[in-house]
C-alpha cells in the first residue's frame, strides 16, 4: 500500500461505491482549500495564474511542448477537430465501443463519424479495421480526415499499429485520451503518443477536477496556437478581432487550482490504481474475462477495471444486493444509439463491440479503495458469477 495515501478505514458493512471521491477530498482538503482561497483573493477567475502553472506542469508530466487547459474533454475534442479544419463532407474514424462523446463531437463540427470495431483483448480500436472503414467512407462520398483512437478505461490504444494503418491513408490521429491521462505506452506518456491529444478532467477521471475541465496536449506549434485562439472566441492574445470561429472553451482558474493539488499526488495514485488492478487480476484470473494487464510497454491509468462475464446483468444485481457499486460502461455500442444509428452504411462489421457491450461490467476502482474492499468485491463477484 502506498504510504503517501493515508486511508480512511472502511468496514465490511459499508457499501463499496464504484468511485469514492470523498476519501480523496478528505486527504487533500486542506491543500485544496488553501489553493481555492488564493484564487478568491487574486480574483482572476478566467485564465488566472493557476491555469498557466497547471498547463506547464501537465506538459512536463506528459513530455510534450504544449498543454492548453480547456473547458471539458468534449470541448477539447471539438477544438482539436476545429483546429484541424475538419468539417462538412469529412469523415473521422472512431471506435464503436466508447462513450458517446467520441462520435458526437465529430457531428458537432459537421463531419461524419465512421465506426471501427475494437480489439477483443484491449477493448480499443482494432488497427486492422481501419483500412475497410476508410474504403467505406470513400464509397459514401466522404473525405476521410482523421483517426480518433480512444484509450478505453485508461489503457492506451495500440498507437503504433493504428499510426501505421492511418499513415497508409495519410490520416493523422486525434487521441481521445479522456480516460487515460497518466498512462504510458512504449516509454511515452499519453499526450506524446499522437499529434494531438484530448484529456478530460471530469471528476471521476484518474485526474479529476471538482467540475468540468480538460486539456489539449501537442508538440505542434501551429495546432497549439490555433487551439489557444479557438478557446477564447477565436481571438489572438489580448486582441479584440476574431481571427477564426472560436468558443468559450477555457479551463476555470478554480478548477486549475484544484487540479494542481491533485497532480501533486497523481503518480502515487496511479501506482495505487495499478496495485488494485493487480489484486483484482490475481483473484479473478480464469474466473471471468479480465482486462489486459500492464506490461513492460504499457501502463494503464486504470480509470476503470472492466471485466467481461456471462449473465452480466444477473451478476450485477447480486453484487448490488451486497451494496457493491458496478457500472455498465458501455451497455450500448455507438452504432446502436439513436443519435448515430442513422449514420451507418450497412457495411460495418462491429461484432466485437456488440459482444463486449453485452458482457462488460466495471468494478469499484480508485486510489482510496483498500485491499480489504477489493477482496470483498472479488468475493461477491466470484459468488455471484
Ligand atoms: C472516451 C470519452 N471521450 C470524451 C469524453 C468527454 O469528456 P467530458 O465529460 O470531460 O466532456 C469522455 C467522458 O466521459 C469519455 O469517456
Amino acid at each position: 500500500m502506498t504510504a503517501i495515501l493515508a486511508r480512511v478505514p472502511a468496514t465490511e458493512t459499508q457499501p463499496i461505491p464504484l468511485f469514492d471521491l470523498k476519501r480523496q477530498q478528505t486527504r487533500l482538503r486542506h491543500d485544496i482549500d488553501r489553493r481555492i482561497a488564493r484564487v478568491l483573493d487574486h480574483g482572476q477567475f478566467v485564465l488566472g495564474p493557476e491555469v498557466a502553472e497547471l498547463e506547464s506542469e501537465l506538459a512536463a508530466f506528459a513530455g510534450v511542448k504544449h498543454s492548453i487547459g480547456v473547458s471539458s474533454g468534449r470541448d477539447a475534442l471539438i477544438m482539436a477537430l476545429m483546429a484541424m479544419g475538419i468539417g462538412a463532407g469529412d469523415a473521422v474514424l472512431v471506435p464503436a465501443f466508447t462513450f458517446s462523446a467520441t462520435a458526437a463531437v465529430v457531428i458537432s463540427v459537421g463531419a461524419t463519424p465512421v465506426f471501427v470495431d475494437v480489439d477483443e483483448a484491449t477493448y480499443n480500436m482494432d488497427a486492422d479495421a481501419i483500412g475497410p472503414a476508410v474504403a467505406d467512407a470513400k464509397s459514401r462520398g466522404l473525405t476521410p480526415r482523421a483517426v480518433m483512437p480512444v484509450d478505453l478505461f485508461g489503457r492506451p490504444a495500440d498507437y503504433a499499429a493504428i499510426k501505421a494503418a492511418a499513415d497508409a491513408h495519410g490520416l493523422p490521429m486525434i487521441a481521445d485520451a479522456a480516460q487515460s491521462f497518466g498512462a504510458v505506452s512504449n516509454g511515452a506518456r499519453v499526450g506524446a503518443l499522437a499529434p494531438i491529444t484530448c484529456v478530460s478532467f471530469y471528476p471521476t477521471k484518474p485526474l479529476g477536477a471538482f467540475g468540468d475541465g480538460g486539456a489539449i496536449l501537442t508538440d505542434d506549434d501551429d495546432l497549439a496556437s490555433a487551439v489557444r485562439q479557438i478557446r477564447t472566441h477565436g481571438r489572438q492574445g489580448d486582441g479584440d478581432e476574431a481571427m477564426r470561429i472560436g468558443m468559450t472553451g477555457r479551463l476555470d482558474t478554480i478548477q486549475a487550482a484544484i487540479l494542481l493539488s491533485k497532480l501533486s499526488v497523481f503518480k502515487a495514485e496511479l501506482n495505487r490504481r495499478a496495485e488494485i488492478a493487480a489484486l483484482y487480476a490475481s483473484r479473478l484470473k480464469g474466473l471471468v474475462g479480465l482486462p489486459q494487464a500492464d506490461d513492460e510497454a504499457t501502463r494503464s491509468a486504470w480509470a476503470l477495471y472492466t471485466i467481461t462475464v456471462p449473465e452480466r446483468d444477473r451478476v450485477r444485481e447480486a453484487m448490488g444486493a451486497r451494496e457493491i457499486g458496478t457500472a455498465l460502461f458501455y451497455r450500448i455500442p455507438l452504432h446502436r444509439h439513436p443519435a448515430f444509428s442513422g449514420l451507418l452504411s450497412g457495411n460495418e462489421r462491429l461484432d466485437v463491440s456488440e459482444r463486449l457491450s453485452n458482457e462488460v461490467l466495471s468494478l469499484p476502482m480508485g486510489p482510496d479503495l483498500t485491499d480489504e474492499e477489493a477482496h470483498l468485491v472479488c468475493d461477491a463477484l466470484i459468488e455471484a458469477r
